[in-house]
C-alpha cells in the first residue's frame, strides 16, 4: 500500500446555471435529447472567472476547513485542460494568491484524467520526509475553449473546481492499495482542445488562426470508455488484490451517464456503487472526481475506512484508476 490521507475535500461552482433549454435557445437541440443521450439537466458556466480563480477559491476553503497556514504548504499541483495560460503554470497563480511561499507548483495535463493522474504523482512526492502537505486541485472553465457553434460538444461540458488537501498520516490506514494508469496515445487526436498551429510561411501572415476549435470524435471516445473503463477497473482491482465486489463505491469521471451505466453493466454491478453528479454539472472534465467525492463526503455517503475505485478518462486519450482506502 502506498501512504496518502485526502485530509479535507472542497469545491466550487460558479454561480451561472445554464439549463437545457438555455441552450436550445441558441443552438439546434433540445432538453430531451440532452437529457437521454448524456443524462445531463443543466450546467455552470464561468463569467469573468478563469480556472486560477475557481482553484484559488477551493484552495481558500480547503485551507480554512483543514485549519493550516498557506506557509504550510510545500507542493501544490493543478490539474487542468483549460489552464489560464500555457504559461505561468495555472498552480503558480494559485500559489501566488496564497503566498504560499514555501510550495513549488505545477500542472498536470491529462485532461478528465488528471485529478487521479494528480493523487498517484502526490502519492510519490509524499514519500519525500521534505513534503508534508500537497494541494491537489482539478480546475476548469472549459466554456472558454468549447466551440459554441457545435451542438455535438457544447452541449456536454460544464466549469467548476475541487481539490483535496493531501498528506501522510501513520495513525489511519488512508492509503492507495491498487493502481493502473494508461495513455492511448495513438488515439491523441479523438479529442483536442486548444490545439495549436504552426505558422505555414515566414515572415507570418497577421491573420492566421494559431488555434483549432475544441473537437471531440464522441463515437470513439464512448467506445473507447466503455471498453477501457471496465479492464482498468479490473486491473487495478487485481494489483490491490481485490475482486470488483469488495469495493463500496465506484467514482468515475462524470463524462456521461450512458457511458457510466453501461461500464455497470459490463462488470455486472449494481448501478447503485457508481453515484452520479453529472445532471446538475455537466462534464467538468479535471474537476468532475473531487466534485463528486466532496459532494458524497459532506452527504456522508462516504465515510472512513470505506474502499473507493476512482476512475478518470479522457483526452490522450487516457485513463488512470486507483483504488484507495479513504
Ligand atoms: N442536439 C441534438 N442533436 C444532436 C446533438 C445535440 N446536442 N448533437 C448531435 N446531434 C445529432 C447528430 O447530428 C446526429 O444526427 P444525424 O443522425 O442526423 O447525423 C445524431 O444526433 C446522433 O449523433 P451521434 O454523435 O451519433 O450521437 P450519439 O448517440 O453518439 O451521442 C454523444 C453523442 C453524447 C457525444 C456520445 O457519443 C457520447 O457520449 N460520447 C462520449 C463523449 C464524452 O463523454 N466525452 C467526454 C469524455 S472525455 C472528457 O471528458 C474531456
Amino acid at each position: 500500500m502506498e501512504e496518502l490521507k485526502i485530509i479535507q475535500t472542497a469545491g466550487f461552482i460558479p454561480e451561472k446555471e445554464v439549463k437545457n433549454a438555455d441552450l436550445a435557445q441558441i443552438m439546434s437541440t433540445s432538453d430531451e435529447w440532452i437529457q437521454t443521450r448524456t443524462g445531463i439537466k443543466k450546467r455552470h458556466i464561468s463569467l469573468q472567472a478563469n480556472t486560477s480563480d475557481l482553484c484559488i477559491k477551493v484552495a481558500q476553503k480547503l485551507l480554512e476547513k483543514s485549519q493550516i497556514s498557506a506557509q504550510m504548504l510545500d507542493l501544490i499541483i493543478v490539474a487542468t485542460m483549460s489552464p489560464d495560460s500555457t504559461t505561468p503554470a495555472t498552480a503558480a497563480i494559485v500559489q501566488g494568491a496564497l503566498n504560499a511561499k514555501n510550495a513549488y507548483a505545477f500542472d498536470i495535463s491529462a485532461a478528465c484524467a488528471g485529478f487521479v493522474y494528480g493523487l498517484k504523482t502526490a502519492a510519490n512526492f509524499l514519500k519525500d520526509p521534505k513534503i508534508k502537505y500537497v494541494l491537489l486541485i482539478g480546475g476548469e472553465v472549459l466554456s472558454k475553449l468549447v466551440a459554441w457553434d457545435d451542438r455535438s460538444t457544447a452541449v456536454l461540458f460544464g466549469d467548476g473546481a475541487a481539490g483535496a488537501l493531501l498528506a501522510i498520516d501513520q495513525q489511519t490506514e488512508s492509503g492507495i492499495l491498487g493502481s493502473d494508469l494508461k495513455t492511448f496515445g495513438q488515439f491523441n487526436t479523438s479529442l483536442t482542445a486548444a490545439k495549436t498551429q504552426p505558422l505555414s510561411e515566414f515572415p507570418p501572415k497577421t491573420n492566421e488562426k494559431r488555434y483549432t476549435p475544441f473537437m471531440m470524435d464522441g463515437r470513439a471516445v464512448y467506445n473507447f470508455a466503455t471498453e477501457q473503463v471496465p479492464r482498468s477497473l479490473r486491473d487495478a482491482c487485481q494489483d490491490a488484490g481485490l475482486s470488483l465486489a469488495e469495493i463500496d463505491l465506484f467514482l468515475l469521471h462524470q463524462a456521461n451517464e450512458r457511458i457510466i451505466k453501461s461500464i455497470a453493466k459490463r462488470l455486472d454491478l449494481p448501478l447503485a456503487k457508481f453515484p452520479l453528479g453529472l445532471a446538475e454539472l455537466g462534464n467538468t472534465s479535471a474537476a468532475s472526481i473531487p466534485l463528486l467525492l466532496d459532494d458524497l463526503i459532506q452527504s456522508k455517503k462516504v465515510t472512513r475506512g470505506q474502499t473507493l475505485a476512482l476512475c478518470g478518462f479522457g483526452g490522450g486519450l487516457t485513463i488512470g484508476t486507483l483504488i484507495i482506502k479513504f
